[in-house]
């Protein structure tokens, strides 16, 4: 299916800098920025720590789901980040797509292990072997983010303007 606006949506994992990069470019390029984590928390009066504590991951996953579907018919000229487990059910990898230009941000365990340490907000992160969760989850994730998206760009080295410009240069023509 088409994409259905001239959104920008940004995919990747957890302290890629989908959040900070979306507001940047927005500030930037007069986009209107918006962000799926804050739509759902919004909507369900809770954060998603506390989703996740109260009705578990996969109701969070459906609300995910919802948060698209809704998106698609409302969002227009938007820069959009995206939770990081977004891309894993199939039927979002569509919605992704329908909704606008998908840029994945890659990042490598490495960063992302020195960015969100002491991280007390991702559910996914806590406890014991946060290396290990991080290397489990970045092996399963990579090649489906690698798969949706249109563009790819390996954050790791770049500024967060270098990372804007990336952005721009692939999607606004
Ligand atoms: C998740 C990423 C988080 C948030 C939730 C689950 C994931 O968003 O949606 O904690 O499964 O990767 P960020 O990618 O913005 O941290």
């Amino acid at each position: 299916m088409g994409k259905t606006s001239n959104n920008i949506v940004l995919i990747g994992f957890m302290g890629s800098g989908k959040t900070t990069i979306g507001k940047c470019f927005a500030d930037r390029y007069q986009y209107t920025f918006l962000d799926t984590d804050e739509y759902i928390e919004q909507k369900a009066g809770m954060s998603i720590k506390d989703i996740f504590n109260t009705y578990g991951e996969e109701y969070f996953r459906t609300l995910e789901t919802n948060c698209l579907k809704e998106l698609i018919h409302t969002a227009k000229s938007s820069i959009i980040s995206t939770g990081g487990g977004i891309p894993l059910r199939e039927e979002n990898q569509a919605l992704l797509q329908q909704l606008g230009y998908v840029v994945y941000l890659k990042i490598s365990k490495e960063v992302v292990l020195k960015r969100l340490a002491g991280d007390t907000k991702r559910p996914l992160l806590q406890g014991e072997n946060v290396e290990l969760k991080v290397e489990a989850l970045l092996q399963q994730r990579d090649p489906i983010y690698s798969r949706v998206a249109d563009q790819v760009i390996c954050v790791d080295e770049l500024s967060v303007f270098e990372v804007i410009s990336a952005v721009k240069t692939c999607c606004i023509k």
